[in-house]
């Protein structure tokens, strides 16, 4: 048996069951709408995983490239007892960091928070064999309801959330995931955030929009999620993904378009939905910042910025964060 706790605070079938409500939502919606985090059902997070690895996808590489430069020394800078990351996924950046700790101590714990149980089962197993000296506890659940459930502080806390995956969710959220996780810090803890910087337009579609098609599995596998939740009939083969940039709001938005006029019933919710033909299904943004966007959400967020690092073509960024 493994020798780490992970917390379960959703249902059996997770987000699943609370998710009704806002698919109903969005599929009255004059633009038909799903959200981000119905992404992630087993099948989701191993098509995340390809995504992360394919030759456009440059966010990934680009991060872990910053975080190889950086690790030794943000982790002497921090000295953190334990690492709590959001939306952790397979924690395989994380690794990084726990290579670089620095008197940690005998009280060195990993948090890893996300929705999907099975990926944050497979990252606590990994851990657990490479570090066996650091505590492991998982915590299954929705960084937009349950961060105050994270067990409480062993010591100095360094906050991890990565992948820009704060781009996938609207200013206002974003404001109160923020307010959320301030609450998680104390005077000396940091927060460690990955942001995707605005670029050329051509770079920037081409990894929402991979030859190989990854991306287009992925954002169509959220209808299989819809139908097995909810006992819906998407006819997945019947969508076409496509991702375009929106140079006002510096947003990539994801849409599912459908092929042909479509009846479609979704028997959990008792509701049958019509779409027509070349309408679409908005299923996520993904914001790009500019260090000056960046820091306004931080200030605005009662945060204070204290080290900005970057690549050299300043394709990402990441922003170590302190409470004031
Ligand atoms: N941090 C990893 C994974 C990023 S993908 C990386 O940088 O590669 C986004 C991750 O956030 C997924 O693992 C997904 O399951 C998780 N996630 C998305 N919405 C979430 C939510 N509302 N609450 C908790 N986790 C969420
Ligand atoms: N947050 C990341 C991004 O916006 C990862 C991600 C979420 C993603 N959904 C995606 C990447 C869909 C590609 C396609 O880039």
């Amino acid at each position: 048996m493994p020798g780490f706790p992970i917390d379960v605070h959703l249902g059996e079938h997770g987000l699943l069951d609370s998710i009704a409500d806002d698919v109903r939502r969005g599929l009255s919606a004059q633009q038909k709408f799903l959200l981000p985090k119905f992404f992630y059902d087993e099948a989701g997070s191993l098509l995340f995983e390809q995504i992360t690895e394919l030759p456009e996808y440059y966010p990934t590489r680009t991060e872990l490239n910053i975080l190889t430069d950086i690790a030794s020394d943000l982790m002497q800078r921090v000295g953190p007892q334990e690492l709590v990351e959001l939306g952790s996924g397979s924690s395989t950046k994380t690794r990084v960091l726990l290579d670089a700790r620095y008197n940690m101590g005998t009280s060195a714990r990993y948090i890893p928070f996300d929705v999907s149980k099975t990926i944050v089962e497979s990252a606590c197993e990994d851990l657990h064999g490479r570090y066996p000296d650091i505590a492991l506890h998982g915590v299954i659940g929705d960084f937009e309801r349950h961060l105050g459930l994270i067990p409480p502080a062993v010591g100095r806390r360094l906050v991890l959330f990565m992948g820009s995956t704060i781009g996938n969710l609207e200013l206002p959220e974003r404001l109160e995931l923020l307010d959320g996780i301030r609450k998680l810090l104390s005077p000396g803890d940091f927060l460690l955030l990955g942001m995707d910087m605005v670029k050329d337009s051509a770079v920037l579609e081409a990894a929402y929009n991979d030859a190989a098609g990854v991306t287009a599995a992925f954002n169509l596998n959220i209808l299989s999620v819809i139908n097995n939740a909810l006992q819906a009939d998407f006819n997945v083969e019947e969508f076409r993904h496509r991702a375009h940039y929106n140079h006002e709001l510096d947003r990539i938005e994801m849409h599912l378009y459908a092929r042909s006029a479509q009846s479609v019933h979704i028997t959990g919710l008792g509701m049958t939905m019509e779409v027509a033909k070349g309408e679409s299904i908005w299923t996520e943004s993904s914001h790009k910042f500019t260090q000056e966007t960046a820091m306004s959400m931080i200030e605005e967020a009662g945060m204070c910025l204290d080290t900005w690092y970057t690549d050299s073509l300043h394709y990402y960024g990441l922003a170590l964060i302190t409470t004031r």
